[in-house]
């Protein structure tokens, strides 16, 4: 297996949305971020010989982050086209040999049926800018559904609503993460050149 250092370096050449979307909170999930989620699930055996499903795949990140060790295929999905078509070039930078699909579709209601061994991997669009308070909500229904474990990236202070959710959805928390990372400026409402956002990694075992 790779070191988390080269995935994360494999990642560095993953480009970012060309013309980023405010309203779908478009912006590339971090290559260490990325690489860091990629690793602590293979390590947990949640990649190998599995389906990986990158709810809101945007430039395609963690789908091809997990498509750089050994699953048994990869689909990203995205209710916005533009990015699909940057997912397919990423995936040609990137040259991993896995089976990937880049998937156009509504990942609040997903129209893929359950599969066995399936893990979802996500950085679902948070709500906090525009007051839609967990607008990942939606997306934890459908991965309830669809996974049986998910690793996925929320806004600092979700612990309390990630736990309950789970709890309410024949989930159980079992690990978690805090991170941070610097986004450049990309929309007109952002008054500085960077921000610095801090998020928490929750997996979760589904049943
Ligand atoms: C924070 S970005 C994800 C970034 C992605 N991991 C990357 O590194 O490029 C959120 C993504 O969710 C997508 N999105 C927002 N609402 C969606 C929905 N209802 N269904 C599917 N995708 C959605 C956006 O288009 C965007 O690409």
């Amino acid at each position: 297996m790779a070191t988390k250092s080269e995935l994360t370096q494999q990642l560095g050449v993953v480009v970012g949305f060309d013309d980023p979307r405010a309203d779908l909170e478009q912006y590339r999930t971090p290559p260490e971020l990325a690489a860091h989620l990629v690793h602590t699930a293979d390590l947990q055996d949640d990649i190998d010989g599995r389906l990986v499903l990158d709810l809101g795949c945007g430039t395609g990140m963690l789908a091809l982050g997990s498509a750089l060790r050994a699953p048994a295929r990869v689909v990203g999905l995205d209710i916005d086209p533009g990015p699909l078509g940057l997912a397919r070039e990423n995936e040609r930078r990137v040259a991993s040999t896995a089976e990937v699909s880049w998937v156009r579709g509504d990942a609040t209601q997903p129209s893929l049926n359950p599969q066995a061994d399936t893990t979802v991997l996500m950085n679902p669009p948070f709500g906090a800018q525009d007051g839609n308070e967990h607008a990942d909500r939606g997306f934890l229904e459908s991965t309830s559904d669809l996974a049986d474990v998910s690793y996925s990236i929320h806004n600092a202070g979700s612990s309390g609503f990630i736990e309950s959710f789970a709890g309410e959805h024949g989930g159980e928390l079992t690990h978690a993460f805090q991170a941070q990372f610097e986004l450049p400026r990309a929309f007109d409402f952002h008054t500085t050149d960077t921000r610095e956002i801090e998020v928490e990694v929750f997996r979760i075992e589904w049943n």
